[in-house]
């Protein structure tokens, strides 16, 4: 009889006593000369096949057959012998018996165990030959439960009436206290575009357009120093709401994250429902920083401690002893601190309408409301000591959007890898990207960041000096 469709693994138990198609790649082979046995991997699973004796073209086949070829398989489903039964198996219970074989591929010998969990080998090593790092199970869990995440996220943003929208990643600098990355123009030279470090210009400027409730699972772009909780190059769940105050912003976020948990990670505990407040006064004196670990029991896997932290100071003094903002330029004071941002005095106390999401000690979110007011948000630059001109040039754009009938609005964002890297129980963020970059901020895969040709610099205007390829 000819099978004509390919079944995924995850489907042969229903097909038990047939005969059917498989493909996916060969995981294990164990050869014992008469009978070859071997693992069968696809997108759903594993399963095991043997190869008997009385279909010598598939075992001349097998024979030939190393971990990673890919293989199409015809077989029968056939119920283990009683004794041999793994419970601890998904098809444990039956065995494909091979009738024929067909390479698609062969594969070299694959510079690293793909079956382990990968912590043995060296990151540099894994990031290089990503693709084969992600086969490994523990990675594929971690980018399928990545999308699951999202596809929840999105659901439950939609379901109260959010409409995603893409914004630009060729932009302006916006100060969210980093370094930007940068673009040169070839059409103006000397001109330069920069990647957004979040979309929160283009999500406040939404809100002007009258979108109400924006969000969206965006890029974003820092150069900063990489750490294990931080890539130049990450993801936010970022979001925006007309007509709110901070109270509305924290309930909607805590209840999304709330029911995200009870839904795809049912088996964590969240430690205390509603999240825990502390001001941010509160945390510095009991825990000595603004993203407290308040778990109860820090060996539990399965434990997540949320809390949120609020009333941060608005301003702090810089390294040349004038005021600059803590989190962000846009935001708005609490409403008690109104008049003393207007009058700029009293600044080192003025409390911002700022809140940060925090899990297990890492924060995974933050946002605040925003001044909707032109002249408030003029105000607040000025107390950063910037000119009139840089105002002007800078922020001419929001001040005008702001003046042009903007509704009292706020957000949040939160860092998505990070969040999964504490729902997947990862050491760090890279474990949950799956291109990610080195603590160097390179890509050994690509070999980026790399040169460019001369040709291209040409075109672009641009010239480097022997000191700046020497690297001094
Ligand atoms: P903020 O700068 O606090 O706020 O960023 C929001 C969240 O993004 C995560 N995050 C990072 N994750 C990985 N790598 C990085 N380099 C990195 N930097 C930040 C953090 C953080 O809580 N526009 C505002 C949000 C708003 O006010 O609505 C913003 O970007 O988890």
């Amino acid at each position: 009889m000819e099978v004509s469709k390919r079944i995924l693994i995850a489907e042969t138990p229903k097909h038990l006593g047939k005969e059917v198609k498989l493909a996916g790649w060969i995981d294990v082979r164990r050869d014992h000369g008469k009978l070859v046995f071997l693992d069968l991997r696809d997108m759903s699973g594993k399963v095991q096949m043997v190869v008997l004796p009385n279909h010598p073209e598939a075992i001349a086949v097998a024979q030939t057959l190393r971990s990673e070829w890919v293989v199409e398989i015809i077989g029968n489903v056939n119920p283990r012998p009683e004794k041999l039964v793994n419970k601890d198996q998904p098809n444990g219970a039956l065995e494909i018996e091979v009738l024929s074989i067909t390479v698609l591929n062969t594969a070299e010998t694959p510079v690293f165990d793909i079956a382990s969990d990968g912590k043995e080998i060296s990151e540099e090593l894994r990031l290089k030959y990503r693709y084969l790092d992600l086969r490994r199970d523990r990675m594929q869990k971690n980018m399928r439960n990545r999308h699951l995440v999202t596809n929840f996220i999105r659901t439950f943003y939609s379901e109260e009436g959010f409409v995603e929208i893409e914004t630009p990643n060729m932009t302006k600098s916006t100060p969210e206290g980093s370094r930007d990355y940068i673009v040169p123009s070839r059409i103006d030279k000397g001109k330069f575009y920069a990647l957004p470090q979040s979309p929160q210009q283009y999500k406040q400027l939404l809100m002007a357009a009258g979108f109400e409730r924006y969000f969206q699972v965006a890029r974003c772009f820092r150069d900063e120093d990489t750490r294990g909780d931080r890539q130049p190059e990450f993801t936010q769940i970022d979001l925006e709401m007309s007509f709110v105050e901070q109270e509305d912003v924290m309930e909607i976020n805590e209840r999304m994250i709330t029911q995200l948990v009870q839904k795809i990670y049912p088996e964590k505990t969240i430690q205390t429902l509603p999240f825990p407040r502390l001001t941010y006064q509160e945390a510095m004196e009991k825990y000595g920083c603004d993203k407290p670990d308040i778990r109860t029991d820090k060996n539990d896997p399965n434990l997540l401690a949320f809390c949120w932290v609020v009333d941060f100071p608005f301003f702090e003094k810089d390294d040349k002893g004038g005021w600059t903002f803590t989190h962000n330029p846009f935001s708005a004071p609490k409403p008690e601190f109104m008049n003393d941002l207007m009058e700029k005095k009293n600044i080192g106390s003025i409390g911002a309408a700022q809140y940060d999401m925090v899990l297990n000690g890492y924060e995974i979110g933050g946002g605040g409301i925003r001044n909707h007011a032109p002249e408030a948000l003029k105000k607040v630059f000025e107390i950063m000591g910037y000119s009139e001109e840089r105002i002007e040039k800078n922020f001419h754009h929001m001040l005008e959007a702001l003046a042009s009938g903007t509704p009292p609005h706020g957000g949040l964002a939160f860092g998505f890898d990070r969040l999964m890297m504490l729902l997947q129980n990862e050491p760090n963020i890279r474990e949950v990207i799956p291109f990610a970059k080195t603590g160097e901020g390179r890509d050994p895969m690509m070999e980026s960041p790399s040169e460019v040709s001369v040709e291209q610099l040409i075109e672009l205007g641009l010239r480097i000096t022997k000191e700046e390829k020497d690297g001094k």
